[in-house]
């Protein structure tokens, strides 16, 4: 069943994060809502403009469809990660999408605010909500990269003046997460003094930690004994996110680790296997092992068990 996020939020909202996943594939949908209903959780499943154009959007769109339809038990939201404006609209008119973001964080304030603000209206007059965002995450997602030294944290009394003046839904906050698998050099980890003053001024409104993935150490090391070249890899401590829900983290996005699960699920049975060449092999490893990587985030960010609440929220 699709819903909007803001249903998820209300039921989240203080008491745990609603995983945000993103999907490009079959293999990836397969594993999302295994992994979702086996641990009983309610789920995003994020879409990005990279993913859109990788087959094709219509193909993605069939293809979450048919996942309704064949795990029938499962609810989630179906989103546009880092849309820009003409994307959105797409994704809003199309009539499939239940929540959008606008990016225009890289844009000056007022410019954000109005960018953000088209892009509401127009969402909202169809019944989608919006997430935006506001700060400067470091590192790379897709189409953007950002360096270390042009990031910058949220601003708390901005967070307040942009949600009152755009009329946004949830918005993105930079806290000290970065995206990728190079998150962090050194000692730096979550400003959860930045999460609770943005906490203080917008109570009671959701809050998206973007850059998420925890590059789990066992991982990277796999990838790098079958060939791979990840070296230095480091992401967000993920017992942290249980805290930062309490602050009103509500969206927690995670991409990279589901990357890094297809990565060693490959160049591990290649590298055993040499003789193979019938992609349903590590296919059908890559589903199973990524329905496991999911329920496990899912018990991290508190949303493990939380499946049949939603629903009678969302039927009532
Ligand atoms: P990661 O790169 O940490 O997985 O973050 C993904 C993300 O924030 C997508 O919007």
């Amino acid at each position: 069943m699709i819903v909007t996020t803001k249903k998820l939020f209300e039921a989240a909202y203080g008491k745990y994060a609603v995983g945000a996943y993103n999907i490009n594939n079959l293999e990836q949908t397969m594993g999302l809502f295994q992994g979702n209903l086996d641990s009983q959780a309610p789920f995003i499943l994020q879409i990005s403009k990279g993913s859109r154009d990788y087959t094709d959007k219509t193909m993605l769109e069939g293809l979450i469809r048919s996942a309704d339809e064949y795990f029938p038990e499962s609810i989630f939201a179906v989103h546009l990660d880092h849309g820009d404006e003409e994307t959105c609209y797409d994704c809003i008119d199309s009539g499939f999408y239940s929540s959008v973001m606008i990016d225009a964080s890289m844009h000056e304030f007022d410019e954000n605010i109005a960018i953000t603000k088209r892009v509401v209206e127009a969402a909202h007059a169809k019944g989608v909500v919006v997430e935006a965002e506001l700060g400067k995450l470091g590192g790379v997602e897709e189409h953007i990269t950002v360096d270390e030294a042009d990031a910058k944290l949220t601003d708390p009394d901005e967070a307040k003046e942009f949600v009152d003046r755009t009329g946004c839904d949830s918005l993105a906050v930079a806290i000290g997460t970065s995206h990728g698998a190079f998150k962090f050099t050194g000692t730096q980890g979550l400003h959860f003094n930045v999460i609770a003053e943005i906490q203080k001024r917008l109570p009671g409104f959701p809050l998206v930690m973007h850059g998420s993935s925890s590059v789990p150490q066992g991982e990277v090391e796999r990838i790098n004994a079958a060939g791979g070249d990840l070296k230095g890899a480091k992401g967000v401590d993920a017992s942290q996110f249980k805290r930062s829900a309490t602050l009103g983290v509500t969206k927690v996005n995670i991409d990279t680790d589901g990357r890094l699960v297809w990565t060693r699920v490959h160049r591990e049975l290649f590298l055993e296997q040499p003789e193979v060449f019938d992609l349903r092999k590590p296919g059908k490893i890559f589903m199973a092992e990524y329905a496991k990587f999911i329920a496990e985030k899912n018990g991290y960010l508190g949303s493990a068990g939380q499946l049949e609440n939603v629903r009678q929220l969302v039927t009532e």
